[in-house]
């Protein structure tokens, strides 16, 4: 059934204020997205270093997007950046910060077993109309949610890296995720900007599920020496018009994650071919090569 999501009455009365757990990668993305779209937004993460840099990150993407969406007008950016920048604060205490909360979206590491212990003190700690969301990339929504005792108010918001220029979000529902609480999701991210697509709790969900079976064949075609890593990154950005070639986003988004990735899935699910994970990428994940954050991985980085 399709619905129409433009009422902004929906999203107004429900979610002003929203928390984002993890300040890390991902969640100073969403935090940014939500600011600029005018949401009051809380960063948490337990360690405070991390949100230093949460700030400074944030501070230099909105400064890059400033730039793109008042290019002519330096006043207008600067109010932007201002404007935005003061709607978020940040916090090292994730019971605290949800107890003003309309909608909580976590972007803790993805580790089942801390996305639990997480969930179980916020489930406590956060009004009963506040949403829960949780932003992973292979875990399941329904598993994560299954220690609170709201999973009619709980879905997935899985967004994408990097997460000011990735227009998507998928938005997940597990089977007791109610209309109201979807709806509110829905309208949420149109709200802030990205277009929204509805998956059901599904391993990957839409992208992961068919990028991350790519990418792992990729590396398979380099093992077998089909053609190189640069051959193959050149191909599919000429022959299939994708912005990156698999290794280059391998190097991008963390060599040891997809590996996560995919050993939780291959454990998980033994006999899907798809998600056998490449030897390649064990190696170098060994050898301690995770891509551009450590300045190697498929490539140099210098
Ligand atoms: N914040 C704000 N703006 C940013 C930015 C950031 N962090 N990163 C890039 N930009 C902006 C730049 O300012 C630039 O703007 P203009 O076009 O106005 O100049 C624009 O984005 C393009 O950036 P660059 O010129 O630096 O580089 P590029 O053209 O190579 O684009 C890219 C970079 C957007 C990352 C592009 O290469 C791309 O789309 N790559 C694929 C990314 C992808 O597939 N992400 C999904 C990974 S899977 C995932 O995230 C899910 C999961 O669960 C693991
Ligand atoms: P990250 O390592 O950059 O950030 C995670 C942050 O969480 C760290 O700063 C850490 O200090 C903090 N943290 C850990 N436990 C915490 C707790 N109990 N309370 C508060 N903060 C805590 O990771 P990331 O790449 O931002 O990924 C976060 C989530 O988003 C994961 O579930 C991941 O699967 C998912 N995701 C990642 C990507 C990607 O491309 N990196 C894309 C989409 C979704």
């Amino acid at each position: 059934l399709k619905r129409n999501f433009s009422s902004t009455t929906t999203l107004n009365n429900i979610v002003k204020n929203v928390t984002v757990i993890g300040g890390g990668l991902m969640g100073s993305g969403i935090a940014q997205v939500s600011a600029q779209a005018g949401q009051n937004v809380t960063v948490v993460d337990v360690n405070p270093d991390v949100l230093k840099k949460t700030e400074a990150s944030i501070q230099t993407s909105i400064t890059r997007v400033a730039k793109k969406l008042h290019k002519d007008d330096t006043a207008a950016a600067k109010k932007f950046i201002e404007e935005s920048l003061s709607r978020v604060k940040y916090s090292p205490d994730a019971q605290k910060a949800v107890e003003q909360a309309d909608l909580v979206v976590e972007a803790i590491v993805e580790n089942l077993d801390l996305k639990h212990d997480l969930f179980k003190r916020l489930d406590e700690a956060a009004p009963a109309k506040t949403l829960f969301a949780s932003n992973t990339s292979s875990l399941s929504i329904g598993e994560i949610a299954s220690v609170t005792k709201r999973k009619d108010r709980f879905g997935g918001l899985h967004f994408f890296n990097p997460v000011p220029v990735m227009r998507l979000l998928e938005v997940v529902r597990i089977p007791e995720t109610t209309d109201d609480t979807y709806e509110a999701m829905m309208a949420w991210g149109k709200a802030i900007g990205k277009t929204c697509i509805t998956c059901k709790d599904t391993p990957g969900f839409v992208v992961n599920r068919l990028l991350v079976p790519y990418m792992a064949e990729a590396m398979k075609m380099l093992e077998r020496g089909d053609a190189s890593a640069e051959d193959i990154d050149i191909a599919m950005k000429l022959g299939a018009g994708y912005p990156m070639g698999p290794f280059e986003l391998a190097d991008y988004t963390g060599l040891d994650t997809g590996l996560f990735i995919m050993d939780g899935w291959h454990k998980k699910f033994p006999d899907n071919e798809l998600f056998n994970p490449p030897e390649i990428q064990r190696k170098l994940v060994k050898e301690g090569k995770l891509g551009r954050k450590t300045g190697e991985g498929y490539y140099k980085y210098t």
